[in-house]
């Protein structure tokens, strides 16, 4: 029997593949976890968070769930974006966006997805402008690339850093600002902040320098923000749908409301995942969209459980070393890498595969007939689509008949709206695991650890 949980507009969870039924002792009776208290008392959690911003044991706000209303809250501010990115488009073709962790991973995502990886090499004169990433690291060799690449006259470049003094994006701010003043330009041109409202270097800098100014508003962590100016200024220099992306999100943050488990996607996922961890020793997270151009969407993710959920202490200030441990694939691509490895190594992996149903006009079918389509009979008269589905479908099955759960997410097709949906229902589902394991989802002490000791080691 299929377990599916399925949307109106087509979004997709199918739990089969963790069911007792189906995959044997790992597996669950899913259906009898929509009875637990702890359940119904993570759900008043999130419901708390939803209404009110306050989650117990972190000190400030947790807003992400209300960026998706946007559109009826800030008018004026998503004009001041939409300008912003007209003006861009108008006279740029680059923008760089520097940032790192949440201030850069989510941007990654809308450009590969919602453009392509190839975007730099399809853009033409008369597109969106190229796009380019940069402040993620403090290798040399990356900076002089692009120090190769850019026109500096025709590029805009886009501080995002909610503290406004990390390291790796501070360095390229200040690289990229010393050689567009070496070239006589106007940094009022030619940069752009997004930083924390009230404090922060970036911030001051930003004011002296009479920089185009956004924000990362208080109440929401880096890997919470693309749907902040974080990723909508990026979203509307590349000419993608704001309004789609907030109403895919919006779209699953109700689906979210809903106090039965069993029709609550992101809480129901969650419940999955814990409930395998906490039972069944399931560690490892693998998320493995079957989409070149999600593959940075698994590493979107990747952040988001790792920072959120790897926790030493919970929240009674007990050690425990929690979190699952994400790990980044791309079908079919690591079915060639990592699959001999979540097939035949430790039965303690949850495989997630994403699926996107409908490739439109990008779909390719190969002839029927015509030269070599008899030796390669297996591929001829198919659709890349197809060929796609059964890989999947052949590694989901591969893992139920060893007793291996895996969980698949369907989206009809990639698109503003449905990204804005896939954003949401693992941001809401990550909230909820917090609120099961006991950790504070929105802190990272880890993190800001090594940003302090790296700090020291500067000086
Ligand atoms: O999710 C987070 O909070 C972090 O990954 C931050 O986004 C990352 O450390 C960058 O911080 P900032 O935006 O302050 O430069």
């Amino acid at each position: 029997m299929e377990h599916r949980l399925e949307l109106p507009d087509g979004f997709c969870l199918n739990y089969t593949n963790v069911t007792r039924d189906k995959i044997g002792p790992l597996g669950l009776a899913v259906d009898e976890l929509a009875g637990r208290p702890e359940i119904g008392a993570a759900m008043d959690a999130l419901a708390v968070m939803r209404r009110s911003g306050d989650v117990r044991g972190h000190d400030e706000k947790v807003y992400f769930t209300r960026l998706a209303y946007q559109e009826g809250d800030a008018p004026d501010r998503l004009r001041a974006i939409a300008e912003w990115g007209a003006d861009v488009r108008s006279r740029c073709r680059a923008v760089v966006s520097l940032g790192i962790g949440g201030s850069y991973l989510g941007n990654q995502v809308l450009a590969d997805a919602l453009l392509s990886p190839l975007w730099n090499s399809l853009a033409g004169t008369d597109t969106a402008p190229r796009l380019f990433f940069s402040g993620n690291n403090v290798d040399p060799q990356s900076i002089r690339d692009l120090d190769r690449i850019l026109d500096l006259e025709r590029t805009m470049f886009v501080v995002i850093s909610k503290s406004g003094t990390t390291t790796e994006t501070m360095a390229a701010f200040l690289h990229f600002y010393n050689r567009c003043r070496a070239a006589g330009l106007d940094p009022g041109r030619h940069f752009t902040a997004v930083t924390d409202p009230e404090r922060g270097i970036l911030l001051q800098i930003a004011r002296q320098e009479r920089l185009p100014l956004f924000q990362v508003p208080p109440g929401v962590g880096g890997r919470f923000s693309v749907l902040t100016d974080v990723g909508l200024l990026v979203a509307a220099a590349a000419g993608i749908s704001i309004p789609e992306l907030l109403g895919g999100a919006r779209a699953m943050v109700e689906a979210a409301d809903n106090r039965d488990l069993l029709r609550n996607p992101p809480c129901l996922y969650a419940a999955i995942c814990h409930e395998l961890y906490r039972r069944a020793g399931i560690h490892e997270a693998v998320l493995m969209p079957y989409s070149d151009r999600l593959r940075s969407f698994a590493l979107w993710y990747v952040q988001l459980l790792a920072e959120s959920l790897g926790k030493e202490k919970n929240r009674r200030g007990e050690t425990v070393h929690e979190g699952r441990t994400p790990i980044a694939a791309v079908g079919t691509s690591d079915m060639h890498a990592q699959t001999q490895q979540h097939q035949g190594g430790k039965k303690n992996k949850l495989v997630t595969t994403i699926a996107v149903e409908d490739f439109g006009d990008d779909e390719i079918t190969l002839p029927r007939e015509g030269p070599w389509t008899r030796e390669l009979a297996f591929v001829a008269g198919r659709s890349f689509g197809r060929l796609l589905r059964a890989a999947r479908v052949a590694n989901e099955e591969a893992l139920a008949a060893d007793g291996r759960p895996s969980c698949a997410i369907a989206i009809p097709r990639l698109s503003p709206y449905t990204l804005g949906q896939l954003f949401l229902f693992f941001e809401l589902a990550t909230a909820f695991e917090g609120e099961l394991l006991d950790v504070n989802a929105f802190d990272q002490p880890g993190v800001e650890n090594y940003k302090k000791l790296m700090k020291e080691l500067l000086r």
